[in-house]
């Protein structure tokens, strides 16, 4: 069994750090507060909080533009606030995972101020003349370089896998800029790791190396830095945003996100084009939508195709949505509808990934204002999906002391906003019913990641079995739905309008169930 092991078992729990607890009354989220609430995220059943870039940033892109990778932001406390946090987690048996934002940075890190002011400088991407794209040098040096994403995030310099005879600018993979950027990275991940740090999220994971066909450059850059890992710190771990598991996995990652962004395992589930929606992702149905539409095949294509290319490798993960993309209760999606949603997440072999508040249902806001660069297009507005955590009934949903009009983005003004003190005390609540099925997936081995499933009716609903010995119904659709049960005797260990009985399941409207072979 590898160092690493422990991400077999994980359950991840996205903190978006500016949105989930205030200790200090600014609006905006801390450290101290994250602390205080570590207790809650025990109770839920989380072993694993990944925390979206803390550090030093002017927030033009809401922290994934950094400018100083080893100091935190003020916003959220100093160093000695993220390794009390890290601290007070490990105690309760939870593991701190950081973003590494690897492929660019702020435009104010000073790595680029001294890179716009030296025309020898070969940490970031530059040319001479102009093109589509480009950005003007902001300092003494003239030329253009090259953004990762918005302007203000140039990209670090790589190389290139191809050189060009008309781009002479372009550098190899093993020029010193290049590497330099290589080795900078192993020392951001090092600083943090001897912190107590156990792993990091990549960001843009796939970006580094430039015009790669097929990712190979970038690939053998990701698996010299595993080798650095597993001989200097053999228990950690790197979890990709890639999009594409195969290929991350098979570069070094531990595990990658199925994302929106790519392919239709993600879309095909979650995605019901209200909120973040960019028509590059394709227009189909998905299958958690109660009109009953979608086809969970989409999902169980790709899935396959992943799962065997990782296999004994490392994980698929699986959000419930993140801060790139709309929550499940999003549109004609509502709360009363996620029960089937989160079974499918933790009853599933992927890695199950909670995005802070998706838990009690938090619903994604729309027509919020451009906060921090959350507007992406007309149809993408990534704001929604980041609003304060709501804690209790009271003022600001308990998130924070401020005025209202000095948070960070608005709490959900609805009078039924759903809050975690409310749900703690209904056993009937969404949060205690994903708090049961992660105690599930803790005790029954056979419900974990990587472990067997076999696919009994690929539909509504859908009907599967673990290890052989757990069946699994879910069923999004509203209307009731019967079809074959499989033989022998089932014993209910947690469902919600799903019987097995006399050869049949019967899954009522939006219901779930999970059964022990008895
Ligand atoms: C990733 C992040 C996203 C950010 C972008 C640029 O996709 O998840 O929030 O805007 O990278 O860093």
């Amino acid at each position: 069994m590898s160092a690493s092991a422990w991400l077999d078992d994980a359950i991840l729990y996205q903190i978006y750090p500016q949105s989930f607890a205030d200790s200090d009354g600014d609006g905006i989220g801390d450290f101290p507060g994250a602390l205080e609430r570590l207790d809650y995220l025990r109770w839920l059943g989380v072993t694993t909080i990944w925390l979206s870039p803390c550090f030093a940033s002017p927030f033009g892109d809401a922290g994934y533009d950094v400018a100083d990778y080893l100091t935190v932001a003020p916003r959220y406390g100093a160093n000695d606030d993220l390794t009390a946090l890290v601290e007070a987690a490990r105690t309760r048996g939870i593991r701190v995972m950081l973003d590494l934002v690897a492929g660019h940075t702020s435009d104010q890190h000073p790595w680029f101020r001294a890179s716009a002011a030296d025309s020898d400088d070969h940490r970031y991407i530059w040319r001479t003349t102009p093109a589509a794209g480009w950005v003007a040098s902001p300092g003494s040096r003239p030329g253009y370089y090259l953004p990762n994403f918005f302007a203000i995030q140039p990209a670090l310099n790589f190389g290139y896998a191809r050189r060009h005879p008309e781009e002479p600018w372009r550098q190899g993979v093993d020029d010193e800029g290049p590497q330099a950027n290589r080795a900078a990275l192993r020392e951001i991940m090092g600083f943090w790791f001897d912190r107590g740090i156990a792993g990091f999220r990549v960001d843009m994971a796939a970006s580094l190396v430039k015009d790669d066909p097929g990712h190979v450059e970038t690939a053998k850059l990701w698996q010299q830095t595993r080798q650095w890992l597993d001989s200097a710190y053999p228990d950690r771990v790197l979890v990709s945003e890639w999009g594409d598991p195969a290929t991350a996995v098979r570069a070094g990652f531990h595990a990658d996100f199925f994302l929106h962004f790519r392919g239709r395992a993600f879309g095909s589930l979650w995605n019901n084009r209200t909120g973040t929606h960019d028509p590059s992702w394709g227009d189909g149905p998905c299958y958690f939508d109660a009109d009953a539409t979608g086809a969970v095949d989409e999902f169980l294509a790709e899935w396959r195709d992943a799962r065997s290319a990782t296999q004994g490798l490392g994980h698929v993960a699986l959000p419930s949505s993140n801060h790139d993309f709309s929550r499940l209760a999003c549109g004609p999606r509502t709360r009363d509808q996620l029960a089937p949603a989160f079974a499918l997440l933790l009853t599933w072999p992927t890695l199950p990934t909670l995005y802070y508040g998706d838990e009690i249902g938090m619903r994604y806001l729309p027509g919020l204002p451009d906060v921090e660069g959350s507007t992406l297009g007309p149809t993408y507005n990534r704001a929604g999906s980041r609003t304060p955590m709501q804690w209790d009934p009271g003022d600001n949903a308990g998130f924070s002391t401020a005025p209202a009009d000095k948070l960070y983005l608005p709490i959900d003004p609805d009078p039924n906003r759903p809050d975690v003190a409310s749900q703690r005390t209904d056993p009937g609540s969404l949060l205690n019913t994903v708090r049961r099925l992660i105690e599930l997936r803790r005790t029954a081995p056979a419900l974990r990641t990587g472990g067997e499933v076999e696919v009994l009716h690929a539909g509504y609903p859908f009907v599967y079995v673990r290890g052989g010995t757990h069946l699994v119904v879910v069923n999004p659709a509203g209307e009731r739905r019967a079809v074959t049960a499989p033989v022998g005797v089932w014993a209910d260990l947690d469902s919600q309008g799903v019987t097995v009985a006399d050869g049949e399941i019967v899954a009522e409207p939006v219901s779930y169930g999970v059964f022990a072979a008895v």
